[in-house]
């Protein structure tokens, strides 16, 4: 069977179909370097990804050869910039299910993505006594725009609580989402518990009752195959730097009609049809939320990412993660001490996972595993009244990508081992 791809001949196994680890890390610079002494092992990919040799070599192309300003000049280099960057809008498109490329809207990053929601569509339609509906578990980004939002506009904000498994609880859902929703804003894919939401299901309902959804995909574009016509989401929000790419380029998917009925968010050049001191008329969409210079070079080179991804195959980053995250909760959950927060099932799952050592605040284990080599995260990670219900200050996370192998957790493993021999555990 042929399974090769362009940028890496050998990055799926022809024999057994799944992803070669030690040929897709050799595209990754960056890992092949000693840190403190040791092998770097990088286990924080939900903050963000690192990059493969075309995304670093597109950006530098671009800087040498295309940087121009775009969708203005009339010259060669502004329209080789132009085109590559629509062509980026187009890729994304159908990475995302084959979308409308008008409904993509380039922004900084999933934060920004969410704000223009809150703000344009937000402030446009949501009036006192209406209810927003989030969940228990969302990050930061789609939660402050939310609380903000319902408290100018004297809205009420519900949310959809977790079980001890750290699954939505849907048990009272016919009570949290009513006539009176407007909004339901959810994760596809919890940065803390690795938990994937059933959005497909929730949309529906939430439509049945006349809202609007946003799903924030910053963890799950990156790892699962994601259709967001099959998800019937109104409006949905990732990040590039999650996901190979380059920092400060975001995704905001809307369906057509609702980003035509909505006002802009960034006011200035690039954002107008027309001009005058008394009337100002919008450009289409996406334009119309495009104000200012983009991230040319950023989003041109995010088109290599998303290449690079395609030729693994997303079935195939989803299935490798499923076996890694099995093996890494087998492995951990042997360990004295240790408790994993989440779904211990790995269908159900993404590759972030959160633990906590009964004895060893997450700061101090982050610390160790350093030591040694192993990037972890440790932190509230943007999710405090998540982790107010988990009834932790902090958890320590290692999450996982497509460069990851086994020998990358038995590393973490045997940090953690030694780690609580060194507190004298
Ligand atoms: C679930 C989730 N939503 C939103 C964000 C924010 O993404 P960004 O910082 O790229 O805007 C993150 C980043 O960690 C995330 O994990």
């Amino acid at each position: 069977m042929e399974l090769k791809t362009k940028n890496n001949p050998t990055a799926i196994d022809v024999e057994s179909c799944r992803l070669n680890h030690e040929s897709i890390k050799a595209d990754f610079p960056i890992l092949d370097q000693k840190v403190n002494g040791h092998r770097l092992v990088y286990l924080d990919n939900a903050a963000t990804t690192q990059k493969p040799r075309v995304v670093i070599n597109a950006l530098i192309e671009y800087y040498r050869k295309t940087n121009a300003n775009i969708h203005r000049g009339f010259h060669s280099l502004a329209e080789k910039a132009t085109k590559e960057y629509e062509q980026t809008r187009e890729h994304v498109a159908r990475f995302i299910g084959g979308v409308d490329p008008n409904e993509i809207i380039f922004t900084r990053g999933t934060t920004e993505s969410i704000n223009l929601v809150a703000y344009s569509w937000g402030d446009t339609n949501i009036k006192e006594g209406d209810e927003i509906v989030i969940t228990e578990m969302e990050h930061h980004s789609n939660l402050v725009p939310w609380v903000i939002l319902a408290q100018k506009k004297k809205a009420v904000l519900k949310q959809i609580p977790i079980t001890l498994c750290g699954h939505l609880d849907l048990s009272d859902i016919d009570k949290i989402i009513t006539s009176k929703t407007k909004l339901l804003a959810l994760t596809h894919m919890s940065n803390v518990l690795g938990t994937i939401n059933p959005v497909a299901e929730l949309t529906e309902l939430a439509h049945r009752r006349g809202a609007v959804v946003l799903a924030d995909g910053a963890q799950a574009v990156p790892h699962l195959p994601v259709d967001v016509k099959a998800l019937g989401v109104d409006f949905y929000a990732f990040s590039a730097h999650k996901m190979l790419g380059p920092t400060g380029v975001g995704v905001l998917y809307g369906r057509r009609e609702l980003l035509e009925a909505i006002p802009p968010f960034n006011l200035g050049g690039e954002m107008i049809r027309e001009v005058r001191f008394d009337r100002i008329t919008w450009a289409d969409v996406p334009y119309k939320f495009e104000g200012g210079t983009p991230n040319i070079g950023d989003v041109i080179a995010f088109d290599s990412a998303l290449t690079y991804l395609e030729e693994l195959g997303m079935d195939n980053v989803r299935q490798h993660e499923i076996n890694l995250v099995q093996y890494a909760i087998e492995q951990l959950s042997g360990l004295d001490g240790i408790e994993i927060q989440g779904p211990q099932e790995s269908s159900l799952r993404g590759g972030a996972i959160s633990f906590t050592d009964k004895d060893i605040h997450p700061h101090d284990i982050s610390q160790f595993l350093d030591s040694r080599g192993v990037a972890i995260r440790a932190g509230h990670h943007c999710a405090q009244p998540l982790m107010r219900t988990l009834g932790k200050v902090a958890t320590a996370r290692a999450s996982l990508y497509i460069y990851n192998d086994m020998t990358d957790v038995d590393e973490l493993v045997r940090a953690l081992i030694d780690m609580r021999k060194y507190f004298g555990l």
